[in-house]
């Protein structure tokens, strides 16, 4: 982007592909990380004279408008956190689109409604996407990638429409990667691995990756029962993926063969009225070692013996990555793991890099200070992806 700006981009209309896709709750943005993060490329090229166009996702609508997923709060928000009037078209590629990129005067900010109310954005059809992506060009001179939450999508706004323009990365997209590079060539060891989030399936890709990379890997989360089951133990009702446990029991395997060190959840915190709280007290949740978890109640969170082990082992870590909560942060009585485990990452002195859109947004929700970590990654899937060494088509494409 240092490069466009210094061929001048004044008057220019620049295409700020981002990630806006932020958390909401009644239509309230719960955490805006991913507003902040894009906001130094949008002000920069703002500054410059730039009529900047923003487009993003939100959800996963299903190609089609969708009210519950507009992108009018992130606008309102980004407006906000610029400290201007930023402007929003009501479509993407229609009228009000077209209408509201002609009126932007030089310097001024507008944000398009939802990429993927159109199914071009997502199709996995060539032909449609490459129509969609000709349709966005024409809002445009310029592309610039920096929706890094969203490069691992091979979609029309992040792997197609760059080809159709001058292209150049933003500023999150340069950091983000050159972070993910560290723990990729010359990593500082121990480098410790915390693993949480519900489906196992999808870490296995890099799970499979990290068995030769890291020294520990740390397992919570609704992913962690898929693990002590193939351990032999009954997990009750938790969350299982019955179908991972061969690829599981492998992993483990290797694990012992190669000497990483796979560690599992020792106690966690089990229930038997997830999700229905209402009313509930803590006094109806009770902790259990992990192999007497009883056949009618749910695992939901790593219980104390287990934060104290995790803790241990980040502890003396030369380089930490963790990609997802390890129990349902959201309900503040399984919150305390999650808790434990940013509090360890905190006291620790390693580079820390916290990955994953449910990771970074619960340690500001659980109230850390962004700045107490080496990194607050805005990408999940994407950073994931990145370490399992896959080819980023949102990257590759800004290569191109
Ligand atoms: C994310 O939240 O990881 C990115 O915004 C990508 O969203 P997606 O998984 O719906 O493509």
């Amino acid at each position: 982007i240092d490069e466009l700006l210094a061929e001048g981009v004044a008057g220019k209309r620049v295409f700020v592909r981002a990630d806006l896709n932020v958390p909401l709750a009644n239509g309230e943005i719960t955490d805006d990380g991913r507003i902040r993060a894009v906001q130094p490329t949008i002000a920069k090229l703002a500054e410059a004279g730039a009529r900047v166009v923003v487009a993003s996702h939100l959800g996963r609508p299903k190609g089609a408008p969708d009210p519950a997923f507009s992108l009018a709060p992130a606008a309102k928000r980004l407006g906000e956190l610029l400290g201007t009037e930023v402007a929003f078209a009501t479509d993407t590629v229609g009228a009000s689109a077209k209408e509201t990129v002609a009126a932007l005067a030089d310097g001024r900010v507008a944000v398009i409604e939802n990429l993927r109310f159109n199914a071009g954005e997502t199709s996995k059809d060539d032909a449609e996407r490459g129509a969609f992506a000709d349709q966005l060009a024409e809002l445009a001179d310029v592309y610039v990638g920096d929706g890094f939450g969203a490069v691992h999508r091979k979609h029309a706004s992040v792997f197609d429409l760059p080809a159709r323009l001058p292209h150049a990365a933003g500023y999150l997209i340069a950091t983000e990667v050159g972070v993910l590079k560290k723990l990729t060539a010359d990593v500082k060891r121990p480098y410790v691995v915390v693993l949480g989030g519900a489906k196992v399936s999808d870490k296995l890709a890099v799970i499979d990756e990290l068995l030769g990379k890291a020294d520990r890997i740390l397992i919570g989360g609704g992913m962690a029962y898929t693990f002590l089951k193939a351990k032999g133990y009954e997990v009750g009702i938790s969350l299982l993926q019955e179908d991972q446990l061969p690829k599981v029991t492998e992993y483990m395997e290797r694990a012992e063969k190669t000497g990483v060190e796979l560690v599992l959840p020792v106690d966690v915190l089990v229930s038997a009225d997830f999700p229905d709280l209402k009313g509930k007290t803590p006094a109806d949740f009770e902790t259990v070692d992990a192999d007497k978890i009883p056949a009618d109640k749910e695992g939901l969170d790593i219980g104390p013996k287990t934060r104290e082990l995790y803790a241990s082992k980040i502890a003396d870590a030369e380089t930490v990555f963790w990609n997802g909560p390890v129990g349902v942060f959201e309900h503040p009585d399984y919150a305390g793991g999650t808790t434990a485990i940013a509090q360890a990452l905190v006291d620790s002195d390693a580079f820390t890099v916290v990955g994953g859109g449910d990771s970074a947004a619960a340690v500001r929700i659980l109230g850390f200070d962004e700045n107490a970590f080496g990194h607050i990654s805005t990408g999940g899937g994407a950073s994931l992806e990145y370490l399992e060494g896959k080819t980023l088509p949102g990257l590759a494409a800004l290569e191109g």
